[in-house]
């Protein structure tokens, strides 16, 4: 059957049908009254996602832009910067950094596991030259469903008193608590394609005012990226570029869901459903590659045994048309990914793990037990 097509990766996420027709418009001009308007409004409701009174950027690019302009604003050649690298995103950190000649040190974690607070603390502690210019981590890391102690990390940075704290909550922003303010972050960058609910295209930047001190002595050479002139453009709710105008119709009718679910239930409800998921799953006799703990509210990471991770996905697929996503670098063919951020309710949980268990028994595993994984994500969810 057509248009049936679940979409179950961390990336893009299922789009509403409010979002997609709020974008099959005209565009209008973006230097129009009309343009300003909305761009008055979305600011304002950017900061409320943000939990901050500082300024929230937006950008026509992916999360990776978004990333990129965090570290060329702030900083200059030869800059010390501790990364954190346990998957995919901090491992970009890492590439971004050194392309732009930065001193990289990193602290590392395996795939899987989360990276530890102590060891930036120990390094942190230890720099009382304060040569560190920045300390660079992904909050939710989508390669392998770890969330990061990104709030003790934190303290720690706030304790050196010089280092910036750079953060990618890519699938962290509309999906897990990014209190900004609250905990003093300074750089914050995520993209529309996740917890947003609209389609790829746009990056968002969070600048705190000790970063835009930070700026004024930046050396790190920019032009589309330079935030300056987003910040300077945003004040007057414009945009120093061409936007993508359809694509800021739809953010705004997003952002006004977000709204009227509230910051508190929609962080509630990621992690109701990431709890179903992994119940579910877990009762299907397969295991997950993150432990409870450490589970990002965001993507649920699966290491199959028995069946492959690429049979369970194309059979899946070809079966239910429902994408998960599969793994990366060493972790290709050995997990699979299932997103659980945006617009996903606890209807598509229920749908997938029936779906998940369809599939295995179609494959011939012999650990599922009938009903089991339904059963183990309902009681979660009831
Ligand atoms: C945590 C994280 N950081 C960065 C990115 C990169 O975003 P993009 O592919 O939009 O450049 C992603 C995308 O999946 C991500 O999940």
């Amino acid at each position: 059957m057509e248009d049936k097509h679940m979409l179950m990766i961390p990336g893009p996420t299922p789009v509403p049908e409010k979002v997609l027709l709020a974008m099959a418009k005209h565009p209008i001009g973006h230097r129009s009254s009309g343009f300003g308007e909305i761009c008055a409004e979305i600011t304002e409701n950017l900061k409320w996602l943000h939990q901050t009174q500082s300024d929230v950027l937006m950008l026509t690019v992916s999360g990776t832009g978004a990333m990129e302009a965090g570290i060329i604003n702030f900083l200059c050649p030869g800059d010390r910067v501790l990364v954190g690298n346990n998957g995919k995103f901090g491992e970009r950190w890492g590439k971004i950094s050194r392309a732009f000649g930065l001193e990289v040190e990193e602290i590392t974690a395996e795939w899987g596991k989360p990276l530890d607070s102590e060891d930036f603390r120990k390094k942190l502690e230890a720099d009382v030259q304060k040569h560190i210019k920045a300390v660079i981590i992904t909050h939710s890391e989508t390669s392998t469903g770890v969330i990061n102690p990104l709030e003790t990390i934190n303290k720690y940075v706030k304790n050196h008193g010089k280092a910036l704290i750079i953060v990618d909550a890519v699938t962290s922003l509309g999906a897990i608590n990014v209190p900004v303010d609250d905990w003093g972050l300074d750089v914050v960058g995520s993209g529309s394609q996740k917890g947003y609910m609209i389609p790829p295209g746009l990056g968002f930047v969070c600048v705190s005012q000790k970063a835009w001190e930070a700026y004024e002595t930046a050396t790190l050479p920019k032009f589309y990226l330079d935030l300056g002139a987003y910040r300077k453009a945003t004040c007057k709710n414009s945009s120093p570029f061409t936007p993508p105008v359809n694509l800021i119709y739809g953010l705004q009718v997003a952002l006004e869901m977000m709204k009227s679910e509230g910051l508190k239930e929609m962080f509630t409800r990621h992690c109701r459903l990431t709890e179903a998921t992994r119940a579910g799953v877990k009762a299907l006799g397969l295991p997950l590659l993150a432990d409870d703990e450490v589970a990002s509210t965001a993507v649920t990471a699966v290491m199959p045994t028995g069946v492959t991770a690429e049979d369970i996905r194309s059979t899946i697929k070809k079966q239910f048309d429902i994408s998960l996503a599969g793994g990366q670098d060493h972790l290709k063919g050995k997990i699979f990914r299932i997103g659980h951020l945006g617009f996903v309710s606890e209807r598509d949980i229920l749908t997938m793990i029936a779906a998940l268990e369809s599939t295995l028994i179609t494959l011939g595993s012999q650990k599922v037990t009938p009903g089991a994984g339904v059963a183990a994500a309902s009681k979660i969810l009831g």
